[in-house]
């Protein structure tokens, strides 16, 4: 890994997501002690990406300018050549079920450290299942789910754990509040994903494999991790309705529980979305029903397609209005703690800080890594070394009460 020409190569950087990734990491983007950060933007559109270099020379930062590699999925030697470079292939290419697998493929054969943001449940465990042993065998970190799918739940989780009792059963529900605008590609991959859902593909239901575990997650027999079902109510506790949220969120803490001893010996999480009065409850209800019976058919889905292209995504001014809260309600034993952890434009401006900060981790904490290696969990793959970054760069993880 160390003859590698690059720290970091960024797969995707025209994208919307991809494009403020790029503007943290040469920001941001440094080596502890003096050395300069070597990193790539790679995409398979050579002028979208000089244009956005020129745009990044105007920023200053802590990186250097990047180099450009062109790279598109249906040529896999270029897939190759990207990922034979990097020590850290991040990518921002999505919907990931329809274009995430080739890139996967090209880091394990290629011997890079693989970070994505999906939060697509099917392509997760299709991963998982297809490149997590070999990448084991190659002592290579393949991890999903780097934005704000699921690094808040994961690390909030963990955060939470540690604030009670390890010899009692801890049980935690973590309840979501998020304002924020969706972009194109986040769009196109939610309505993809209802449409692998319709037509049976995996859920992220907490009976799916993925949150029972398997021996791939190393589980001890002697611990127990489950789901904890949650229900519509209201919750004082948020002062508002709460409704269970069946995003990836819950599986990926449960997969983080079974590796890691500190969540305890029995652990059961939840997963909660705030969504503030009844009216609001039920009416939200309604148009996901209404969207997720529209991608089931082809000419409605395109239309809903239609509805917000690839690119585009909510201007600087919105996503400084934009902000996250999740509250954890955790207990063991007699023990009651609430947690919380905040931040600012969950889906962009954050999720480009929680994937950046997790390749310069990758990149640059390796020493302090856990020792784990294959398909894994944020808190799995990176623990302490990125709760840390992700505090110093301003994600605020509070006990409240
Ligand atoms: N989990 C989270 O919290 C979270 C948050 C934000 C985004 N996301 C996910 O991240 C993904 C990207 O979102 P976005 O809004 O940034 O999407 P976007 O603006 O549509 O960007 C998509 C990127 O993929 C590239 N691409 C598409 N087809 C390609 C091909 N054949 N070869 C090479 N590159 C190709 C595009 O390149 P061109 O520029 O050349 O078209 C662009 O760079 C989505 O799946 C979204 O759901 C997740």
């Amino acid at each position: 890994m160390t003859s590698k020409k690059f720290d970091i190569v960024l797969f995707g950087a025209t994208g919307f997501t991809g494009a403020l990734t790029a503007e943290y990491l040469k920001k941001h983007g440094k080596k502890h002690g003096g050395e300069q950060l070597s990193w790539a933007m790679a995409g398979r559109d050579l002028a979208k990406l000089e244009a956005l270099a020129l745009r990044l020379e105007t920023l200053g930062g802590e990186a250097p300018q990047p180099e450009l590699l062109q790279a598109q999925l249906g040529d896999a030697p270029s897939l190759e050549s990207m990922a034979g470079q990097a020590r850290v292939v991040a990518t921002t290419v999505g919907p990931y079920a329809r274009y995430g697998e080739p890139v996967v493929a090209a880091c394990v054969a290629g011997g890079a450290d693989y970070l994505d943001i999906t939060g697509e449940p099917e392509f997760v465990s299709r991963i998982r299942r297809a490149y997590g042993p070999e990448a084991e065998k190659k002592q290579l970190r393949l991890v999903s789910c780097c934005g704000f799918d699921s690094i808040p739940h994961d690390f909030g989780a963990l955060f939470t754990a540690r604030q009670l009792p390890s010899d009692q059963p801890i049980r935690i529900e973590g309840i979501v509040s998020a304002k924020g605008t969706l972009s194109g590609g986040t769009w196109q991959s939610a309505v993809e994903a209802m449409a692998g859902m319709g037509r049976g593909a995996k859920r992220p239901n907490h009976n799916s494999p993925n949150a029972k575990g398997s021996k791939a997650d190393g589980q001890p027999s002697a611990r127990k991790v489950r789901p904890l079902r949650t229900r519509v109510r209201y919750e004082s506790k948020v002062k508002g309705w709460i409704c269970p949220m069946p995003t990836i969120d819950p599986v990926i803490v449960l997969r983080s529980a079974r590796q890691v001893e500190e969540f305890g010996p029995d652990f059961r999480y939840g997963h909660s979305m705030r969504i503030g009065s009844l009216p609001r409850l039920v009416a939200g209800g309604a148009l996901l029903g209404g969207v997720f019976t529209m991608a089931q058919l082809p000419p409605t889905r395109k239309l809903l397609l239609r509805m917000r292209t690839s690119g585009e995504g909510p201007d600087a001014q919105t996503r400084a209005k934009s902000s996250f809260r999740v509250t954890f309600l955790g207990r063991a034993g007699d023990q009651k703690v609430i947690t919380e952890v905040r931040g600012g434009d969950p889906g962009y401006g954050e999720t480009s800080k929680m994937l950046a900060e997790s390749a310069l981790c990758m990149a640059f904490d390796r020493d302090d890594l856990p020792a784990r290696f294959g398909h894994l969990t944020p808190v799995a793959a990176l623990g302490d070394p990125l709760l840390q970054r992700l505090q110093a760069a301003g994600i605020e993880f509070e006990s409240v009460g």
